[in-house]
């Protein structure tokens, strides 16, 4: 007997007033869909699908090849959806087992429950259900005296008696498909026009047929997106969710309701993670680091024993014992080996900067390799865009010492154990060993170079 997860993600979304479809909004940094996807193959024995419609395209990119798709070219209701499952599935599904993609924070564990508690029915219908005093526009169960669930009331046709009943319709439902394809085509249109699934309760309910139940124990995984207010109490459960996670596993997170730690994140334990810090996207942190307060990691790779503070990290990888901030900022395609320290106001970008380099105040490198334990002054300057509109690289040696407000004007090339004047503006390949100073630069000797060493900060 095969189930088949049928998820039901066409609809307009109209109480969401966006120009973007309903499933497409983030959670936690994911789209809607993608929770329901995960689900889908989780749970059930052969690929989920997935019903799409409103913003059919850009619905079906997302999913990709992880679901079959069907389109529901006009959106009729949640019982017309499940119809246009009908012809891919007829013949290859016992079962289905179908839910809303607009409801990100159920479980596995749930929606498994649902389909046991079908397997042992002897009709053709077992749903999810809840008891909240907070109804949150469900339908809601009519019950015999003997308490079986009788019929499924939409709030939209409910009258005023039936809208004060607690029991809730979550909106996920195991159906043996032998009844339910030739029931789903004889639905009747609502008083609006729409074909409502929940209808088929009644239905089996007519034929003398058994409606099975199983009861939510976690009231956070009911809570379904129709709002914009919906979707910000569902961020914030599914924050409480994932920072306890991390908390269970050694990470300190100081301030869980002021920290935002997405799905796909991974943390290290020993890390302590400070107040209002975003970690976004696949973003990965090792052990033994102290991230925060104040930061945004997106697509970054931090390894053990790092310290970012007050900083913005993209697509950044840092080595151990690397030191940010505060105020640093890592674009895209920053490299920092074990050691580095970028200190107060400090951007690179598509450079790596090998061991133990210290770039302590107010510098820009970009498109630049620099040597280890090479020191940066304050104010340096990598001049990557030349007058040609085009990047060039700059490339400085092992143990270079860069003088403070030092302008590099690429491409160009600095020798390992080279040093800059402060206040130089190099234009031309410096030699190793060897020091330039002035504007433009000139290369003097090292024993004839004015001054001491430069401050390092
Ligand atoms: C539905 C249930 C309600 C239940 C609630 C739980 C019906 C008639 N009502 O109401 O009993 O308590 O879910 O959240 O089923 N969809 C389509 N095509 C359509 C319409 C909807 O695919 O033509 C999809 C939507 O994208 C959404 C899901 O079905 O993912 C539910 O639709 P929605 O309009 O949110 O129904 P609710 O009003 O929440
Ligand atoms: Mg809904």
């Amino acid at each position: 007997m095969s189930t088949v997860p049928v998820i039901l993600a066409a609809g307009k979304g109209i109480r969401m007033r966006s120009n973007v479809p309903k499933v497409l909004h983030t959670l936690a940094g994911r789209p809607l869909v993608e929770y329901a996807i995960e689900l889908g193959q989780k749970v059930g024995d052969k690929p989920a699908l997935v019903v799409i419609g409103h913003g059919a395209e850009a619905v079906r990119e997302l999913v990709g090849v992880r679901a079959r798709v069907v389109v529901q070219s006009e959106q009729l209701g949640t019982g017309h959806a499940l119809l246009q499952a009908e012809t891919e599935l007829r013949g290859n599904a016992d079962r289905v087992l179908v839910w809303a993609a607009d409801m990100p924070l159920l479980s596995s564990n749930t929606l498994e429950a649902v389909v046991a508690r079908q397997r042992e029915n002897d009709g053709p219908i077992s749903l999810l259900t809840a008891v909240s005093a907070h109804q949150r526009g469900f339908g809601r169960l009519v019950r015999a005296d003997d308490g079986s669930v009788q019929a499924v009331v939409e709030q939209a046709d409910a009258t005023k008696e039936q809208r004060s009943i607690c029991d809730l319709n979550v909106g996920v439902y195991c159906f043996d498909t032998s009844w339910l394809w030739p029931e789903l085509s004889r639905l009747q249109p609502s008083a609006s026009g729409e074909y409502y699934l929940t209808d088929l309760v009644a239905r089996a309910v007519a034929q003398g047929l058994s409606v099975g139940e199983i009861t939510v124990d976690d009231p956070v995984e009911i809570i379904g997106i129709n709002t914009r207010a919906h979707l910000s109490e569902a961020e914030t459960a599914s924050r409480e969710r994932i920072n306890h996670v991390w908390t269970d596993q050694g990470v300190t997170v100081l301030d869980p309701a002021n920290t935002y730690i997405a799905a796909s994140v991974q943390i290290g334990a020993d890390t302590i993670v400070l107040p209002n810090t975003h970690l976004q996207g696949n973003t990965r942190i090792g052990s033994g680091c102290t991230i925060g307060p104040n930061s945004v990691v997106r697509d970054s790779v931090i390894s053990d024993g790092c310290r970012v503070e007050c900083s913005v990290l993209e697509e950044a990888t840092l080595e151990e014992d690397v030191d940010v901030g505060p105020f640093g900022h890592l674009r895209s395609g920053t490299h920092l080996a074990r050691g580095v320290h970028v200190g107060n106001f400090g951007e690179v970008k598509n450079s790596y900067l090998g061991a133990q380099v210290k770039m302590g105040h107010f510098c820009y490198v970009g498109d630049a390799t620099v040597g280890a334990r090479t020191n940066i002054g304050a104010g340096t300057v990598t001049c990557n865009y030349g007058m040609d509109k085009k990047k060039h690289r700059t490339e400085i040696g092992e143990d270079v010492f860069i003088g403070s407000d030092t302008m590099m004007v690429a491409p160009l090339t600095i020798g390992a154990r080279a040093r800059t004047g402060a206040g130089s503006v190099v234009t031309k390949d410096v030699p190793a060993d060897s020091m330039a100073v002035g504007v433009p630069a000139r290369v003097i000797t090292r024993e004839s170079a004015p001054g001491g060493p430069e401050e390092d900060g």
